[in-house]
């Protein structure tokens, strides 16, 4: 006689292509500033980055909005910005205007970046904050890693900061444009090393954030987005049978439709800027998506907030869906905005 499989955790069965009602939720970003313990973690570890790389008040900081909200999946504390900086790039975070790197512009800044086997050193207690989470989180909840997809993160280590057009990484592909895809391929390589190892720790599911996918057009959105998306998921899900990814290639507009079947992800993560029932019809054909309530509701609370995360979850009633956000909540966020939210989406 076998014991009964233990029923898969919501987040599993969504990404499985199971429509469940309600839809599990989780929210990006949802260790941060707009919670007070968050607050209080971040003094305790001194800054931002210390807090990255100490693996109990890692664990911590992703546990606070598990006990507060009952969300059904943890992302792992940590940045995009953590891999560079393990590649070499010095990297460090300015109060009230975001992070700042040492600038790669040419072949030479490519070349004089560490070898792929170096990352792990860096990223060492990335891997114990994940090992801690995989023996502390209530078991229904799914535990989620991350990583920035190679255009993002290439844009920061180029420009050496955030930037409004992503001028500078796409000067680069204009005027070294070998130098540019080498950087594109040791990035996608990296990634897939560095996802690897989230998921040998205990990572269940994985995320791609290709935040700035929405400024490469055309072909270069099929060479620099879509290309390395799909070697990324092909050799995660071949030395990890069945795992699950999550794919955000934000602003991609009409590019997000056919983006999971092209790449091999389980599940597209929608910006605020889709239309919900437009993606209902366009991309939830294709299995799960993920998304999509803008930020500012959880600021602004009231009515509007409600009446947006009904009509979100009506839309994507008829398919896979995980309710959250169409970006990360803001440091504004009123986190009795949050209860507000989940009794919408659960009441
Ligand atoms: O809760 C979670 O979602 C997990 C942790 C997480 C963080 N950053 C923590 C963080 C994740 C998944 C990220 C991803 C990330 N980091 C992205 C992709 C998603 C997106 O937002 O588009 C990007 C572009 C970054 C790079 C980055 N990190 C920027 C531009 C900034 C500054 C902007 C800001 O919000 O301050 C960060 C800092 C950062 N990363 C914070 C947090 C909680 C705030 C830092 C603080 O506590 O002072």
């Amino acid at each position: 006689m076998h014991a009964p499989a233990a029923p898969k955790k919501t987040i599993l069965r969504a990404l499985a292509g199971e429509l469940q009602s309600p839809p599990p939720v989780w929210m990006m970003r949802q260790a941060g500033r707009y919670l007070p313990e968050y607050r209080a973690t971040r003094a305790q570890a001194g800054d931002f980055l210390s807090l990255c790389y100490n693996p109990e008040l890692a664990a911590e900081v992703t546990l606070q909005p598990i006990r507060r909200y009952r969300f059904d999946a943890a992302i792992l504390f940590a940045d995009i910005l953590l891999l560079p900086q393990a590649l070499g790039a010095d990297l460090w975070f300015v109060t009230g205007e975001g992070p700042r790197l040492s600038t790669i512009t040419d072949a030479a800044g490519v070349a004089a970046l560490k070898p792929l086997d170096a990352i792990h050193e860096t990223l060492g207690p990335v891997y114990e904050t994940v090992k801690i989470l995989s023996r502390e989180l209530p078991r229904e909840v799914t535990l989620i890693g991350f990583a920035g997809a190679p255009w993002t993160v290439a844009t920061y280590m180029i420009a050496g900061r955030g930037t409004p057009d992503q001028g500078p990484a796409h000067a680069m592909k204009a005027a070294e444009p070998e130098a540019f895809a080498r950087l594109i391929d040791l990035l996608t390589e990296a990634t897939i090393a560095y996802l690897s190892a989230q998921i040998e720790a205990g990572a269940e599911v994985v995320k791609i954030f290709d935040s700035w996918a929405g400024s490469l057009k055309g072909d270069d959105f099929d060479r620099y987005a879509l290309a390395p998306a799909r070697r990324i998921t092909a050799a995660l899900k071949a030395r990890h049978p069945g795992l699950p990814i999550i794919a955000f290639p934000r602003q991609a507009g009409e590019k997000y439709v056919g983006f999971a079947r092209a790449t091999g992800a389980d599940c597209v993560a929608l910006d605020n800027s889709v239309d919900a029932a437009w993606a209902a019809e366009h991309l939830q054909v294709d299995g799960c998506v993920q998304g999509n309530l803008a930020p500012h509701h959880l600021v602004e609370g009231g009515p509007a907030l409600v009446a947006e995360t009904r009509r979100i979850v009506c839309a994507f009633a008829r398919g896979p869906h995980i309710f959250n956000l169409g970006h990360g909540i803001t440091p504004e966020a009123d986190p009795e905005n949050v209860h507000r939210m989940l009794e919408a989406i659960r009441g």
